[in-house]
């Protein structure tokens, strides 16, 4: 009825894409459990998690998909994508590698959804200053090319965990 309604209009798919060990499901973790693992296996198939937010007074779930970045561990890619109004494309600032694969992720995202989805271009891992590989002018000029928003973060430490799911949230809503 009504209230089933509204809740489902408040219910955003966000997908998170990037190569293997980014951090993509640290990432999840720390956001919908506030958990870390330093030995974190890769991801095999599909995993989702719902979290409730408040943006602006009102409630809304984000139910996050988090997916393997190695293509032999990927589910069906056409139903990981469906109904996603969200996007993060993660790398890792210590592999410059993984930087490297953004515009292939893009591509991806671009073959199966349309260009209203909300992209965050997310270089995960900032606590690893001292190893950094990708510098934030770098993955900046990036986003600004592809039209991205562009974050830096760490599952590690949490810094900006919760606000690069917000903003996209934000965007989105
Ligand atoms: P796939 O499932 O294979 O696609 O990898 P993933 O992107 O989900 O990576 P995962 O979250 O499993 O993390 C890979 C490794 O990086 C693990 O050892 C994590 O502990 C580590 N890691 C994740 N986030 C951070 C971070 O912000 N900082 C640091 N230093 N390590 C991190
Ligand atoms: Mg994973």
């Amino acid at each position: 009825m009504a209230k089933e309604d509204d809740e489902q209009e408040y219910l955003f798919k966000i997908v998170v894409i990037g190569d293997s060990a980014v951090g993509k499901s640290n990432l999840l973790s720390r956001f919908a459990r506030d958990e870390f693992d330093l030995h974190s296996k890769a991801t095999v198939g599909v995993e989702f998690q719902t979290q409730v937010m408040e943006v602006d007074g009102k409630e809304v779930k984000a139910q996050v998909w988090d997916t393997a970045g190695q293509e032999r561990f990927r589910a069906v890619t056409s139903a990981y994508y469906r109904g996603a109004v969200g996007a993060l494309i993660v790398y890792d600032i210590s592999r410059r590698t993984t930087f490297d694969s953004v515009k292939r992720w893009l591509e991806e995202l671009n073959t199966h959804c349309d260009t209203t989805v909300a992209r965050m271009l997310v270089g995960n891992k900032c606590d690893l200053e001292n190893i950094r590989d990708v510098s934030i002018d770098d993955g900046k000029s990036v986003a600004e090319e592809e039209g991205l928003f562009f974050i830096e973060t760490s599952a590690l430490d949490s810094t900006n965990v919760i606000a690069s799911f917000e903003i996209v949230i934000r965007e989105i809503y």
